[in-house]
């Protein structure tokens, strides 16, 4: 008999667990098994202590748990309350607000911003420009509604930024769609770390502008996936690049996604924001118009009690410091972790793409899931990638992070990979 299938074709999927999740349920059964000690569990994307148990801002959840019920319970406008989305900016540039028509609208984490991104600037059916390291989450929000993908290689052969590779993607797609958005996730892109230096992005600008020029007719969107920032460079510095993105034609618009998730420990609160940087005030409106409907048309609106947190926080300067030094705090310990795996890494020759800061830091590899399965063997947990793997120095006490890239080493030599 045939199979029932009532699902449409293009709805049809493939059942069973993510494998991220698949190795970390592995991971948890051998922390039961032998002990937390014993075991290197690096699948986890998010912060966690030396002792394996998620980070939590006190300024965060103090705040959170003083709200009244019936605020925490109730609706927030649609585009999000009128407080946050200031106070989200704020979030977002701190000292580094570019100049431009800046319009926000709340999103649940920073998810929600590339879905409205792809959705309202793209038409069906277009490929949206990634890098081949990348979030794989950003081909399924794309493949869910109905685009395609394009990948052009993050690296040059210098381990700096593709920028010829990017040129030639967008030169290629516009001439195909007359409009690309391109996704660029930095500052501490996941999975590599990598972090666009102002000098790249000086050049791409020059290429954006001298392209948006050329061909006035195409538009071009650049979204920038700010998810790690908060842990990256030193102080704010990391949100230089801001002030550099400004000044763009009238058919290139900046976009920013930016989530609570990380920064602020808000993982599950789903809390964020979709900013617009752009060119006319009228491009702006028509910004805030379109992802204010698709949050009507998508989750009807975000979490008030998220939303209220981050109102206040950013309201009380005594809150706000407060919040701010848990961040910093943390930024060292994780900063301390991924140079004692870096400086390991390199002592012993194992092999790494450019780390600049950030959650992750990838390895090479032919056969990343031959490698993961193996370092498995021996209670230390890496997420296989497409081209290598990825070890999460956020989820990773120091100590670890340090005993970690002579196990990976030795376990990629014994499966023949040749990196
Ligand atoms: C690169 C990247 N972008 C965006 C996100 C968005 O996360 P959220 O929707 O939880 O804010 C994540 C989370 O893992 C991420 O890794």
């Amino acid at each position: 008999m045939k199979k029932a299938e009532m699902v449409i074709q293009t709805s049809l999927r493939k059942g069973g667990t993510d494998p991220i999740f698949k190795i970390a349920g592995e991971a948890e059964k051998r922390v039961k098994e032998f002990g937390p000690e014993a075991v290197i569990n690096s699948t986890i994307g998010a912060l966690m202590d030396d002792n394996g148990e998620l980070v939590t801002f006190k300024a965060v959840y103090d705040t959170l748990k003083s709200l009244p019920n019936n605020m925490i319970a109730n609706y927030s406008g649609l585009a999000g309350q009128p407080e946050f989305l200031e106070k989200i900016v704020d979030a977002c540039f701190k000292a580094y607000k570019p100049e431009g028509f800046i319009r926000a609208v709340a999103t649940p984490g920073g998810t929600g911003a590339i879905r409205h991104a792809f959705c309202n600037y793209t038409e069906l059916g277009d490929a949206i420009l990634l890098t081949d390291w990348r979030w794989s989450a950003y081909e399924t929000i794309a493949d869910d509604n109905h685009r395609k993908i394009a990948t052009f290689p993050l690296y040059n052969e210098k381990g700096g930024f593709n920028l010829e590779g990017y040129k030639k993607s967008v030169l290629e797609l516009l001439q195909k769609q007359k409009r690309v958005l391109t996704v660029l996730n930095t500052p501490a892109h996941n999975p590599t770390g990598y972090t666009i230096s102002n000098e790249e992005w000086k050049e791409i600008k020059a290429f954006i502008i001298e392209t948006a020029e050329a061909q006035p007719e195409s538009k071009i969107i650049l979204l920038v996936d700010l998810a790690y920032i908060d842990f990256a460079g030193k102080a704010d510095e990391a949100r230089k690049f801001m002030k550099i993105l400004t000044g763009m034609p009238h058919n290139v618009l900046t976009l920013y996604a930016y989530t609570c998730s990380k920064s602020y420990t808000m993982y599950g609160l789903r809390n964020g924001a979709i900013i617009c940087v752009a060119p006319t005030a009228e491009i702006a409106t028509e910004f805030a118009n379109s992802c204010t409907y698709s949050n009507r048309g998508n989750w009807s609106n975000g979490t008030r009690g998220a939303m209220e947190t981050i109102t206040r926080i950013f309201s009380d300067e005594e809150l706000y410091n407060q919040a701010m030094a848990e961040q910093s705090f943390y930024k060292c310990i994780l900063r301390r972790r991924a140079d004692a795996f870096v400086e390991e890494a390199n002592k012993i020759g194992l092999k790494m793409v450019t780390y600049c800061d950030g959650f992750f830091i990838s390895l090479p590899c032919d056969h990343p899931k031959e490698v993961s399965d193996r370092l498995m063997e021996k209670n230390t947990f890496v997420v296989p990638l497409g081209k290598g793997l990825r070890f999460a120095p956020c989820a990773v006490s120091e100590e670890k992070c340090r005993r970690a890239p002579q196990l990976i080493l030795q376990a990629m030599k014994e499966v023949g990979d040749g990196c």
